[in-house]
């Protein structure tokens, strides 16, 4: 750090504090290497186990190897730790309200741990998700330390949260508003009352950061609308998305470091494959592996299907339910479909050209991989934002089709609407078309995040920000 901002930039850190599920951990670990690659300390705050978590499941670039980027270990509460219930009317996963709870006891340790950053620093910034706002709280008595909280949602999904409750104060586009989904079903009742304990404590922000970029949040509509003054009153916002690596090294290694599946895609003929994985927070019932396994085989056409069960609170410990395939089914389809019960990894499948189409949750990370590697997809939401963040893909990016129809949520998904939507989006002139408009939107996307583009300035811009004089 020799060069003339050096020792102003030497007097700032950055500590990072993300909610302890896989996509926020991620979110959070990977703005840490954007941040720190500007010669800014970073410190990022969770429990053992989950900073052992993030580090074990990041793709596309080591940790370890980054000596900017320090981890500090919270002990891991006492929680209970059930398994996922995979027959729940509502799926938004009930079985971590007890690590929910848990949260609220990060807040000492955390509050120390921005104390002792703050005797030794010039001026302490904190990042913090935007679920873990009540437990920064003690940030307002430390006098060098500003936050800035994460949003870890599309700017289209946090727009039109802060519109409704902010009381639709001017009017929208009716194509926006047109077929929303229902609220309902998306959380438990015990999850609402959390997201609104921390809404309460959302009031020392300096600032709002988001993982997006104009590029795909409707050519720029959505970040515009959270900028106008009656939604977020002034405060200062950044989107410089997407934070992870937009092109995949896939360096070769010997096959032995390779995962199993990226050996089978190297086999496949360019845009054969669907790949289908639900992230880390969906358990699917017994019926509905099976309606899914027959959709896949009937549809023949080529896919990587990672089954697994949602996380639970503390992913290091007890066992795990092997959901169960139809009888035969994995002989039947060898050749033509695998079956991934591991971690597997994402960025790299779908930065793969053997890889056409993604069948996915739409969940923020995975919608942001997607289009950053040029991959249409089909939408299954589960919980959450999900719903929400289909409708963006679906109605409005039209880089996508909906599986599973929000407003019938409580039906299983037939096989024949499965073999009908992956069909749609692998060998039809309508999936074509999809996939060249992600293609075209992925190239916008990555010369957004390069020296001089959009996401890239916004970047440099926060950084000025936070280490200005
Ligand atoms: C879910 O329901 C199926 C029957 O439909 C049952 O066999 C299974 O044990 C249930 N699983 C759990 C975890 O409750
Ligand atoms: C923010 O809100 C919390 C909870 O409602 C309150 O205790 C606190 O005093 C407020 N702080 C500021 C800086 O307004």
């Amino acid at each position: 750090m020799d060069d003339q901002n050096g020792l102003k930039e030497a007097q700032v850190v950055v500590v990072m504090v993300p909610l302890p599920l896989q996509s926020h951990l991620n979110q959070l670990l990977q703005l840490s290497r954007l941040i720190s690659s500007y010669n800014i300390p970073v410190h990022y705050v969770c429990t053992t186990t989950h900073i052992r978590q993030a580090k074990l499941r990041v793709h596309g670039w080591n940790p370890l190897d980054n000596a900017n980027i320090h981890f500090h270990e919270l002990s891991t509460p006492a929680f209970i730790c059930p398994p996922p219930n995979p027959n729940a009317s509502i799926q938004y996963p009930s079985h971590l309200h007890p690590l929910f709870e848990a949260i609220t006891q990060f807040r000492q340790p955390i509050a120390a741990i921005f104390h002792a950053l703050s005797s030794t620093a010039k001026r302490v910034i904190i990042i913090h998700d935007s679920m873990m706002a009540s437990v920064v709280q003690d940030i307002t008595c430390i006098p060098n330390a500003e936050s800035y909280m994460f949003h870890s949602l599309s700017a289209f999904s946090t727009f039109l949260y802060f519109w409704e409750k902010m009381g639709k104060p001017f009017p929208v586009d009716a194509k926006i508003l047109q077929d929303l989904p229902s609220q309902e079903g998306c959380v438990t009742p015990e999850i609402a009352e959390f997201v609104h304990t921390q809404v309460n404590y959302w009031n020392f922000s300096s600032g709002y950061l988001y993982n997006s970029c104009k590029a795909i949040e409707g050519e720029g509509v959505f970040i515009d609308l959270l900028a106008r003054e009656e939604i977020t009153q002034n405060m200062k916002q950044w989107a410089f998305g997407p934070f992870n690596p937009v092109e995949v090294c896939d360096e070769k290694k010997p096959s032995d470091q390779r995962h199993k599946c990226l050996e089978w895609l190297d086999k496949q003929v360019p845009n054969s494959v669907i790949f289908v994985s639900f992230g880390t927070l969906t358990s699917l019932s017994d019926e509905q592996i099976k309606e899914l396994a027959i959709g896949l085989e009937r549809s023949e056409q080529k896919f990587i299907w990672v089954l697994r069960d949602a996380d639970k609170g503390d992913v290091l410990v007890g066992e795990t339910r092997r959901p169960q395939l139809p009888k035969g089914f994995e002989e039947r389809v060898e050749g033509k479909g695998m079956v991934v019960r591991d971690w597997a990894p994402q960025l790299q499948i779908l930065g793969h050209e053997s890889t056409g189409g993604f069948m996915s949750h739409c969940g923020w990370n995975s919608c942001l991989e997607s289009i950053s590697m040029g991959v249409p997809i089909a939408a299954w939401p589960m919980h959450s934002d999900q719903p929400m963040q289909t409708m963006l893909v679906t109605n409005i990016l039209k880089v996508g089709l909906v599986v599973k129809d929000w407003a019938r949520r409580q039906e299983l998904v037939s096989s024949s609407t499965v073999e009908t939507a992956v069909k749609r989006l692998m060998a039809s002139k309508e999936g074509d078309d999809m996939r060249k408009r992600v293609v075209e939107m992925s190239g916008a996307v990555k010369r957004s995040v390069e020296e001089g583009g959009v996401s890239r300035m916004e970047l440099d811009s926060f950084m000025a920000h936070i280490t200005r004089s």
